[in-house]
């Protein structure tokens, strides 16, 4: 396993629509694998693989809390398959916008289709922070930062902060 760099930004690749995967294979575990060492290394709850520079449809998370033993997660190809009219508001931040916390309104419930790191495709629903979180990484597979969801003006001061932070460095 190996630490990746995780993009900031104004990184264009960020930008990137990401590709869906083929095949669940050894190379993707291994991709899979990096991306989780990478997030515990941050420390974040989730990343998707553009975030380390691969635009493939590749999210790994793990919600657990301090006290409780570390549930790695990843979703391959994941698709929300309804949403609930009803939404919530949460206070998101993201490892490629360090330090900027701002709330963001989504569904507050969503059914899941992906495939898992074994290769097998499942349906889940979510809610709660785990609904949160993968509406979260799959606007990353399609180039979307959160702070896309905030005002162009709260949009402009945060990838001027993260800017200035990276300068600072
Ligand atoms: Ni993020």
């Amino acid at each position: 396993m190996a630490l990746r760099d995780i993009l900031t930004v104004p990184d264009p690749i960020l930008k990137k629509v990401s590709a869906r995967v083929d095949m669940v294979d050894d190379a993707l575990r291994a991709l899979m694998d990096d991306m989780l060492e990478t997030m515990y290394d941050a420390p974040g709850i989730g990343l998707a693989a553009i975030q380390v520079g691969v635009p493939k449809r590749v999210i790994v998370m793990d919600l657990a809390r301090e006290d409780e033993p570390p549930a790695p997660r990843c979703f391959v190809n994941p698709e929300i398959l309804w949403a609930s009219e009803e939404t919530a508001p949460y206070e998101e931040g993201c490892l490629s916008v360090p330090e900027i916390y701002d709330e963001v309104e989504r569904p507050a419930r969503v059914k899941l289709r992906y495939t898992t790191y074994q290769g097998e495709t499942v349906e889940e629903d979510a809610e709660g922070l785990f609904a949160v979180c993968i509406q979260h990484e799959m606007d990353h597979l399609e180039g979307v930062l959160f702070i896309d969801h905030l005002s162009r003006l709260k949009r402009e001061q945060a990838v001027k902060k993260v800017k200035k932070q990276a300068k600072a460095a």
